[in-house]
């Protein structure tokens, strides 16, 4: 019965896994909107051309992982896998390239079909940042100081580890490919499949390899450090000073390179052990030719995205009170007074949640499972009169209050500020 099962690779976001995925939505917007980033969204899908050129045609994303159809009209549409494209035809399409710079902040699903294991999954849920217009250093080192207080508000930068890189330039990364292909052509044989197709296609993904026998191979390959251009090695050093005077933590990894084509210099991953394979919490780096790649003007930008799954997997949520109360009518006859009473309650913007049933015993066992802090019982003996039963859900005491200062008492016994 496949129609009573979710599609493999995706989930029901129940109560819990909700609230988690939320507080970090809520957490990492405020936090960068303490960086002066404004909440946008681009639409979920977006026509084939959008990814397949800027995320690269040799990419594993476009070539395995896209969800892409036809639509009614004939045009070829994806699903989106990531959101920087979509951003940077939002750009373009909008007109914006005059309103530089834009400070981007989005959320939402993305779309890869991937082998689904713990923290990998096909429709997957991404907090992202985008700094749309600045070639400078700063704004590198600004994106990575975004990341790391967002993982820093939840609680969860403690367990990661910054690894940076720069890709250099397209001359330096050019020659580059050279030099590494002419070391790698001489183990060919030896090289696992996948990192056999890359030797054509897309070289320097080689070295991100997991392959025991690729890994001793690359171990001695020339470095990209070294084939950087003088003005390439300014801009990394420039990245890392700025970080070392913020006191953001950093280490150096001459290996990540990241699995999108259209990245340059700057290169970064958040990286914890917590989650076994699927480690990688957040990450970013500068692609300056991705306006180019989509027909637009020369544009430098530089962002990071993060899965929400991994984030919610780790993050430390606040206790939060319960401050949430049970009303119910002991009788048939209590129930218009208690529909009023819940009705003028939540006017007064009190969290107010009704049991239906119309046994006691069901009711204050549902009132438990809610956590509810008061059940206000309206009792056939309360029935028209000036006030009702409230009782403490915590230690069973019952008080009786005044229907006209029931909201502000409740308000009150729940610590909330005067309405
Ligand atoms: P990405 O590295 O492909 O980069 O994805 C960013 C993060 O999304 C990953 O570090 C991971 O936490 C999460 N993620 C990716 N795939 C999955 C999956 N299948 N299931 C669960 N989580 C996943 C980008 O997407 C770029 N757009 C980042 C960027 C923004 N670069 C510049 N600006």
């Amino acid at each position: 019965m496949t129609a009573l099962q979710p599609v493999r690779g995706t989930t029901d976001q129940l109560a819990d896994v909700r609230a988690r995925h939320n507080h970090v939505v809520t957490t990492a917007q405020q936090i960068a909107a303490r960086y002066g980033f404004e909440d946008m969204a681009t639409p979920i899908f977006e026509f084939t051309e959008v990814f397949s050129k800027p995320l690269g045609a040799s990419s594993d994303v476009v070539t395995k992982e896209t969800y892409s159809f036809e639509d009614r009209g004939g045009s070829s549409l994806t699903l989106r896998p990531e959101g920087t494209a979509g951003c940077m035809r939002a750009v373009i399409s909008n007109g914006l390239t005059q309103s530089l710079p834009l400070r981007w902040f989005y959320h939402g699903p993305m779309f890869r079909y991937e082998r689904p294991q713990k923290g990998r999954m096909r429709q997957f849920h991404q907090i992202g940042a985008e700094l749309i217009g600045v070639a400078g250093a700063s704004a590198d080192a600004e994106i990575i100081g975004l990341g790391a207080q967002i993982l820093d508000g939840l609680g969860v930068l403690k367990d990661t580890s910054l690894h940076l890189n720069s890709l250099g330039d397209s001359q330096s990364r050019e020659q580059y490919k050279s030099a590494l292909l002419a070391y790698l052509g001489k183990f060919e044989d030896q090289l696992s499949q996948d990192s056999k197709r890359r030797l054509a296609s897309n070289p320097l993904r080689i070295l991100d390899s997991k392959d025991a026998t690729d890994r001793q191979i690359i171990a001695d390959a020339p470095s990209l450090s070294d084939a950087l251009t003088d003005d390439a090695k300014q801009h990394f050093e420039q990245v890392t000073n700025l970080l070392d005077s913020a006191g953001i933590a950093w280490q150096f990894d001459p290996l990540l390179v990241r699995g999108l084509d259209y990245y340059a210099h700057t290169a970064f991953e958040f990286i914890t052990d917590k989650l076994g394979a699927q480690g990688t919490v957040l990450g970013g780096g500068r692609y300056d030719g991705l306006s180019e790649m989509l027909g637009g003007p020369a544009l430098p930008a530089v962002g990071f995205a993060a899965g929400i799954e991994r984030l919610a997997l780790l993050a430390e949520l606040p206790d939060t009170p319960a401050e949430t109360i049970a009303i119910f009518a002991a009788t048939a006859e209590a129930m218009s007074d208690c529909f009023a009473i819940a009705h003028e309650l939540r006017d007064a913007a009190l969290p107010v949640v009704m049991m239906h049933s119309g046994n006691m015993k069901k009711n204050m066992k549902s009132a438990d499972r809610l956590n509810c802090r008061f059940s206000i019982i309206v009792g056939h003996e309360t029935v028209g009169r000036e006030w009702v039963i409230v009782r403490n859900m915590n230690d069973g005491s019952q008080d009786e209050l005044e229907r006209a200062e029931l909201a502000s008492d409740l308000r009150e016994k729940l610590g909330l500020p005067a309405s």
